[in-house]
Protein backbone atom coordinates (compact mmCIF):
# COMPACT_ATOMS: atom_id res chain seq x y z
CA UNK A 1 0.00 0.00 0.00
CA UNK A 2 3.09 2.00 0.53
CA UNK A 3 4.33 1.47 -2.62
CA UNK A 4 1.10 2.25 -4.68
CA UNK A 5 0.51 5.44 -2.86
CA UNK A 6 3.55 6.66 -3.90
CA UNK A 7 2.95 5.24 -7.89
CA UNK A 8 -0.41 6.99 -7.81
CA UNK A 9 0.14 9.72 -6.15
CA UNK A 10 -1.86 12.65 -4.41
CA UNK A 11 -4.53 12.79 -6.78
CA UNK A 12 -4.83 8.87 -6.83
CA UNK A 13 -6.28 6.55 -4.01
CA UNK A 14 -5.33 3.77 -2.06
CA UNK A 15 -7.28 1.35 -0.63
CA UNK A 16 -6.37 -1.58 1.44
CA UNK A 17 -8.15 -4.91 3.27
CA UNK A 18 -6.52 -7.46 5.54
CA UNK A 19 -8.19 -9.63 8.46
CA UNK A 20 -5.14 -7.96 10.76
CA UNK A 21 -5.54 -4.26 11.63
CA UNK A 22 -2.92 -2.38 9.47
CA UNK A 23 -0.62 -0.12 11.58
CA UNK A 24 -0.95 3.31 10.65
CA UNK A 25 0.80 5.20 8.27
CA UNK A 26 0.91 8.86 7.14
CA UNK A 27 -0.60 9.13 3.75
CA UNK A 28 -3.31 10.66 2.74
CA UNK A 29 -4.38 8.93 -0.23
CA UNK A 30 -4.48 5.38 1.60
CA UNK A 31 -7.31 4.32 3.31
CA UNK A 32 -6.36 0.87 5.22
CA UNK A 33 -9.61 -1.16 6.34
CA UNK A 34 -10.24 -4.29 8.40
CA UNK A 35 -12.22 -7.31 7.40
CA UNK A 36 -12.31 -10.40 5.71
CA UNK A 37 -12.04 -10.31 1.58
CA UNK A 38 -14.84 -13.28 0.94
CA UNK A 39 -17.66 -11.51 3.27
CA UNK A 40 -20.49 -10.69 1.44
CA UNK A 41 -20.40 -7.19 0.97
CA UNK A 42 -17.22 -6.45 0.88
CA UNK A 43 -16.76 -4.96 -2.33
CA UNK A 44 -19.52 -2.36 -1.12
CA UNK A 45 -17.04 -1.00 1.63
CA UNK A 46 -13.98 -0.82 -0.62
CA UNK A 47 -15.94 0.35 -3.72
CA UNK A 48 -17.49 3.61 -1.48
CA UNK A 49 -13.82 4.09 0.48
CA UNK A 50 -12.35 4.33 -3.49
CA UNK A 51 -15.33 6.65 -4.90
CA UNK A 52 -15.54 4.33 -7.28
CA UNK A 53 -14.11 1.46 -9.29
CA UNK A 54 -10.32 0.76 -9.38
CA UNK A 55 -7.69 0.58 -12.24
CA UNK A 56 -5.94 -1.67 -10.69
CA UNK A 57 -6.42 -4.59 -7.39
CA UNK A 58 -3.51 -6.01 -6.56
CA UNK A 59 -3.76 -8.92 -3.52
CA UNK A 60 -0.85 -10.52 -1.83
CA UNK A 61 -3.24 -12.06 0.59
CA UNK A 62 -2.52 -15.67 1.30
CA UNK A 63 -3.70 -17.89 4.07
CA UNK A 64 -2.25 -18.96 7.43
CA UNK A 65 -0.52 -21.97 6.44
CA UNK A 66 -0.74 -24.52 9.06
CA UNK A 67 1.87 -27.25 6.90
CA UNK A 68 -1.08 -30.10 6.43
CA UNK A 69 -0.92 -29.73 2.27
CA UNK A 70 -4.69 -30.93 2.15
CA UNK A 71 -5.97 -28.12 4.76
CA UNK A 72 -3.60 -25.50 3.30
CA UNK A 73 -4.57 -26.15 -0.47
CA UNK A 74 -7.94 -26.15 0.53
CA UNK A 75 -7.58 -22.52 2.25
CA UNK A 76 -5.79 -21.09 -0.83
CA UNK A 77 -8.25 -22.51 -2.65
CA UNK A 78 -10.65 -20.22 -1.18
CA UNK A 79 -9.08 -17.84 -1.19
CA UNK A 80 -8.49 -17.46 -4.56
CA UNK A 81 -12.14 -18.27 -5.52
CA UNK A 82 -13.09 -15.37 -3.01
CA UNK A 83 -10.85 -12.80 -5.29
CA UNK A 84 -12.08 -14.57 -8.69
CA UNK A 85 -15.77 -12.92 -7.08
CA UNK A 86 -14.29 -9.99 -5.61
CA UNK A 87 -12.02 -8.76 -8.57
CA UNK A 88 -14.41 -8.69 -11.22
CA UNK A 89 -17.06 -6.59 -8.90
CA UNK A 90 -13.87 -3.87 -8.14
CA UNK A 91 -12.48 -3.20 -11.57
CA UNK A 92 -13.14 -0.76 -14.28
CA UNK A 93 -13.23 -1.94 -17.93
CA UNK A 94 -9.70 -2.33 -18.87
CA UNK A 95 -8.35 -2.59 -15.44
CA UNK A 96 -5.26 -4.70 -14.34
CA UNK A 97 -5.11 -7.37 -11.65
CA UNK A 98 -2.34 -8.69 -10.34
CA UNK A 99 -2.55 -11.80 -7.20
CA UNK A 100 0.21 -13.25 -5.51
CA UNK A 101 -0.66 -17.63 -6.07
CA UNK A 102 1.22 -20.86 -4.79
CA UNK A 103 2.05 -23.44 -7.41
CA UNK A 104 -1.05 -25.84 -6.94
CA UNK A 105 -3.41 -27.36 -9.71
CA UNK A 106 -6.15 -24.81 -7.71
CA UNK A 107 -3.65 -21.38 -8.89
CA UNK A 108 -3.54 -23.43 -12.40
CA UNK A 109 -7.24 -23.86 -12.44
CA UNK A 110 -7.64 -19.72 -11.31
CA UNK A 111 -5.51 -18.35 -13.79
CA UNK A 112 -7.66 -21.03 -16.42
CA UNK A 113 -10.83 -19.65 -15.13
CA UNK A 114 -9.90 -15.89 -15.84
CA UNK A 115 -8.33 -15.87 -18.86
CA UNK A 116 -11.68 -15.38 -20.97
CA UNK A 117 -12.41 -12.01 -18.81
CA UNK A 118 -9.14 -10.25 -19.70
CA UNK A 119 -6.99 -9.64 -23.01
CA UNK A 120 -3.82 -11.00 -21.71
CA UNK A 121 -2.96 -13.08 -18.62
CA UNK A 122 0.35 -14.32 -17.37
CA UNK A 123 1.65 -16.14 -14.50
CA UNK A 124 5.28 -14.67 -13.35
CA UNK A 125 7.71 -15.23 -10.74
CA UNK A 126 8.96 -12.29 -8.66
CA UNK A 127 13.14 -11.28 -8.39
CA UNK A 128 12.10 -10.80 -4.72
CA UNK A 129 10.83 -13.95 -4.12
CA UNK A 130 13.36 -16.37 -1.68
CA UNK A 131 14.63 -19.28 -3.32
CA UNK A 132 12.73 -22.65 -3.23
CA UNK A 133 9.39 -21.11 -2.43
CA UNK A 134 6.39 -21.83 -5.27
CA UNK A 135 5.08 -18.19 -4.90
CA UNK A 136 4.16 -16.57 -8.38
CA UNK A 137 1.73 -13.57 -9.37
CA UNK A 138 -0.73 -13.36 -11.87
CA UNK A 139 -0.84 -10.07 -14.13
CA UNK A 140 -3.88 -10.16 -15.67
CA UNK A 141 -4.28 -6.78 -18.08
CA UNK A 142 -7.35 -5.31 -19.68
CA UNK A 143 -10.18 -6.13 -17.51
CA UNK A 144 -13.27 -7.03 -20.19
CA UNK A 145 -16.97 -7.06 -18.77
CA UNK A 146 -18.61 -9.93 -18.80
CA UNK A 147 -20.55 -8.74 -21.98
CA UNK A 148 -17.05 -8.46 -23.88
CA UNK A 149 -15.94 -12.09 -22.66
CA UNK A 150 -18.44 -13.77 -23.74
C1 LIG B 1 1.82 -12.07 2.90
S1 LIG B 1 0.76 -11.21 4.07
C2 LIG B 1 0.80 -9.59 3.35
C3 LIG B 1 0.42 -8.52 4.33
C4 LIG B 1 0.68 -7.07 3.89
N1 LIG B 1 0.02 -6.77 2.61
C5 LIG B 1 2.15 -6.77 3.84
O1 LIG B 1 2.69 -6.49 2.76
O2 LIG B 1 2.76 -6.80 4.89
C6 LIG B 1 -0.80 -11.93 3.65
C7 LIG B 1 -1.96 -11.25 4.32
O3 LIG B 1 -3.17 -11.81 3.78
C8 LIG B 1 -4.16 -11.59 4.76
N2 LIG B 1 -5.35 -12.38 4.46
C9 LIG B 1 -5.45 -13.74 4.38
N3 LIG B 1 -6.72 -14.10 4.13
C10 LIG B 1 -7.46 -12.96 4.06
C11 LIG B 1 -8.84 -12.69 3.83
N4 LIG B 1 -9.72 -13.67 3.64
N5 LIG B 1 -9.24 -11.40 3.84
C12 LIG B 1 -8.35 -10.39 4.03
N6 LIG B 1 -7.02 -10.59 4.26
C13 LIG B 1 -6.58 -11.86 4.26
C14 LIG B 1 -3.47 -11.99 6.07
O4 LIG B 1 -4.12 -11.44 7.19
C15 LIG B 1 -2.05 -11.44 5.84
O5 LIG B 1 -1.86 -10.21 6.48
Amino acid sequence: MQIASEIVGPRGRVVGIDLDETPPFDRENVIALQGDLSQAGVETRILEALGGPADVVLSDAAPKLTGVRATDRAREEALLEALEALAPTLLRPGGTFVAKLLDAPESQAFVTRLRPRFASVKVTKSQATRKGSSEKYLIARDFRAVRDAL
